[in-house]
């Protein structure tokens, strides 16, 4: 349903920009950036069975981190081009048989990240604002060194921005 003008930043007409929530999508996978917050801790011990075949025992009591990192960029769930930028996985027709957790921006389960849809639609709406207003450029000072604490970020993050005349 459309509520406004066809350009303002309503709930309606940035749900319907397709193609941005498959890009934002596709950063998510690239940079989950609060993998270290994707952690849980067995209430009973249990096995489970790798990816290779392998059995592993979590004894009562273990914490577990999920690896989003080498899960978003594994090649057997993501495909040969796993390590490339394509928002284009996430059309409906390309994301039918993937594994319900392959992508864990925001974790997974009873517990999942319950502001994924605000965070996902805050982005949405930001990008917008701002990119119709100016060009995001890299310049001879820009650097993409990323660092990890408790989210991950770029350690400094300087760009070219051109005002769109
Ligand atoms: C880009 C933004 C965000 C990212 C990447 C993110 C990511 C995450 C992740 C990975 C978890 C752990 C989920 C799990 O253990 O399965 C989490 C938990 C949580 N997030 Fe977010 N989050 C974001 C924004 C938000 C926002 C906007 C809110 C609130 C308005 C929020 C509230 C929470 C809460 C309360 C939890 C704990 C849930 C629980 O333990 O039951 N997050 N988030």
């Amino acid at each position: 349903m459309f509520h406004g003008r066809p350009d303002d930043i309503t709930y309606t007409n940035v749900t319907d920009l397709k193609y941005l929530d498959r890009f934002v999508k596709e950063v998510a996978r690239f940079h989950p950036l609060a993998f270290t917050v994707t952690a849980r801790r067995a209430i009973h011990s249990t096995n489970l069975k790798t990816s290779n075949g392998k059995l592993i025992t979590i004894e009562k009591g273990v914490s577990i981190l999920a690896d989003s990192f080498t899960i978003q960029m594994d090649e057997s769930i993501w495909g040969p081009d796993a390590k490339e930028f394509n928002p284009d996985r996430f059309l409906p027709e390309n994301s039918e048989n993937r594994h319900p957790m392959a992508w864990l921006p925001f974790g997974t389960g009873p517990r999942i990240c319950p502001g994924k849809n605000l965070a996902l639609h805050e982005a949405k709406a930001v990008l917008i604002f701002l990119l119709r207003k100016f060009k995001f450029q890299f310049c001879d000072e820009t650097k993409t060194e990323i660092i990890t604490n408790t989210i991950t970020n770029f350690k400094e993050l300087k760009m070219k921005v051109v005002p769109r005349l």
